[in-house]
């Protein structure tokens, strides 16, 4: 395994993290133009079509193809494999957008000049905090005007509590936006813009007491050396093993669409954003250089093709190495499985997949056996750890329009929510099914799913739970107390699992006061 150490040093794998807006999708396409994956836009743009109207995504999604494509872009930079991960946005955000969250070894963050650190920035950070993910931020629309970028990194360690290094610096912003200065290489980026999809380089003026930067910014030239220093004494130098611990995030100021920033962006990630890491199994920490082959589903992707009713399993890849036609091991069903059409993504294309690397994602096609949070290897029992459910926040009763489906129904719902983007919760006090996502748009593609797959017609209710709480209790005795007590407000999940379904948020907590003992959780380990 000679090729292995080399193979794995040079893997990437990161994902974008945003609030709609910010500017996720251009900079998705624009990376990909700079990495040379794709010539033009395209196959990114397709996706944006989707997040004006629900029907509009179910239309794409039989059409099909894009979301699936785009789901893994795979490209070269400075001898770097990178695989840029979707996660899904808008409308369709879902848990498989934290879970997708758990599949990286780092992520970039995008924030838009004018709006700062916006709450969906907030709630994937919480995320991306529970494996101290390493951040790199890259602060976009520097065209238009937009907050001063001191206040904006002020917001992002008070808010997101972590510790900002700039590594280059905006000079001017909207119409006086003239480039940024680079503080690690003292030199002058300045700004043209470019529209489109071409890449030109801009010019560059070497060191900030080059006259030449008089000539070319006048008065602002000045301004900058002033702000230079006062940035440079108040800000915290690059610490590598501080960004890799997840405790300092360093920062590029730029505009994506007009491709400005997206080159020191890039060319910093290859540099620095780490190789994969070892995983943790319940059994114990795998490392990535191990020569067994192991891999987790992080992801399950419906085909909505009627032709073909497969199921994408998204694997990581977490050691050793895939090779096609490789026998693997399917921990929780205990069954060998010959994997030989296993997928590869490309920007724009899937292919067969000869040979991947940690880091790496594959693409299992599936005929529901597999799950969300499977773990495959070579033989060993393991079960690799932090791939969660998280507490919906939404909640809709399933209204059956045929009681004589009521079978298909349960049949479709649960199956529905084995692949992970909505949860299924049954009370213990009726025969409700209740229904629980973290974004809205999931219960559309249920119902659109259950009518299409299992033949049958549901509307929803609202009902009156604002979230849930998994519940457990080292005392049996007071567990017992507590069900009896609660008994109106409990259930189980589709996997059989206690829940407390809180009617409001101040519910909760006076529950959780009255009953110190109980352990409620807002996520649950697969
Ligand atoms: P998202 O995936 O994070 O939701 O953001 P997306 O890339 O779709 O960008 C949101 C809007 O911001 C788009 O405008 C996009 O063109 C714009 N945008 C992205 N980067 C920049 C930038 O550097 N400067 C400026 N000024 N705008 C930027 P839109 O009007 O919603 O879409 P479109 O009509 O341009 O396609």
């Amino acid at each position: 395994m000679s090729e292995q150490p080399y193979e794995l040093e040079r893997r990437r794998t990161f994902a974008i993290i945003s609030h709609p807006d910010a500017g996720k999708t251009t900079l998705t396409e624009k990376l990909l133009l700079f990495g040379g994956a794709i010539q033009l836009a395209g196959t990114v743009k397709g996706r944006k079509a989707a997040r004006h109207a629900t029907s509009d995504w179910m239309e794409m999604e039989k059409e099909r193809g894009i979301s699936v494509t785009t789901s893994v872009m795979q490209f070269e930079h400075m001898g770097r494999i990178v695989n840029l991960l979707d996660t899904p946005g808008h409308e369709d955000f879902s848990e498989d957008t934290y879970r997708t969250l758990t599949a990286v070894d780092s992520a970039l963050m995008v924030i838009d000049s004018a709006k700062g650190v916006e709450e969906r920035t907030i709630k994937l950070m919480e995320v991306c905090r529970l494996r101290d993910t390493p951040i790199l931020t890259f602060i976009n629309k520097l065209d238009r005007e937009g907050r001063e970028p001191i206040e904006l990194l002020d917001e992002v360690e008070s808010v997101l509590n972590i510790q900002c290094t700039p590594m280059t610096w905006p000079i001017g912003m909207g119409k006086r936006f003239k480039g940024v200065y680079n503080l690690r290489e003292d030199a002058i980026h300045l700004f043209s813009p470019t529209h489109g999809g071409k890449i030109v380089k801009g010019e560059v003026i070497q060191g900030l007491d080059n006259p030449k930067l008089d000539e070319v910014l006048g008065d602002m030239a000045d301004e900058l050396r002033g702000e230079i220093e006062l940035v440079q004494g108040a800000s915290h130098e690059f610490d590598l093993q501080a960004y890799l611990a997840g405790k300092q995030t360093p920062v590029f100021f730029g505009s994506a669409i007009n491709n400005f920033g997206i080159q020191e962006l890039l060319d910093a990630f290859a540099e620095f954003a780490p190789s994969p890491f070892p995983r943790q199994a319940r059994q114990r920490v795998v490392q990535p250089d191990e020569e067994k082959f192991s891999g987790v589903v992080f992801k399950i992707q419906a085909n909505m093709d009627p032709q073909h009713r497969d199921r994408i399993a998204f694997m990581r890849v977490n050691s050793g190495k895939f090779t096609k036609g490789m026998k693997l091991y399917h921990v929780r069903t205990g069954k060998q499985m010959q994997v030989s059409n296993a997928m590869t993504f490309q920007a724009d294309s899937r292919e067969h997949v000869d040979e991947a690397w940690p880091g790496d994602i594959i693409g299992l096609p599936n005929h529901g056996t597999i799950q969300v949070g499977d773990t495959f290897t070579q033989g060993e029992n393991l079960k690799f750890e932090g791939i969660p459910y998280f507490a919906p926040e939404l909640f809709r009763r399933v209204v059956l329009k045929d009681p004589l489906r009521a079978k298909a129904l349960q049949k479709g719902l649960q199956q529905l929510s084995e692949e992970g983007a909505t949860q299924l919760f049954k009370p213990m006090k009726n025969n409700d099914l209740i229904l629980g996502a973290v974004g809205v748009l999931q219960f559309d593609v249920t119902a659109f799913r259950l009518k299409s797959e299992y033949n049958v017609d549901c509307v929803y209710d609202g009902i009156s739970v604002t979230t849930a709480r998994w519940v457990s209790c080292d005392d049996p005795k007071k567990l017992e107390d507590f069900k009896k007590k609660c008994f109106d407000n409990l259930g189980e999940d589709g996997g059989g699992y206690l829940v407390y379904l809180a009617p409001s948020r101040v519910n909760l907590q006076l529950t959780q006061e009255r009953w110190p003992d109980i352990h409620f959780s807002a996520t649950r380990e697969l």
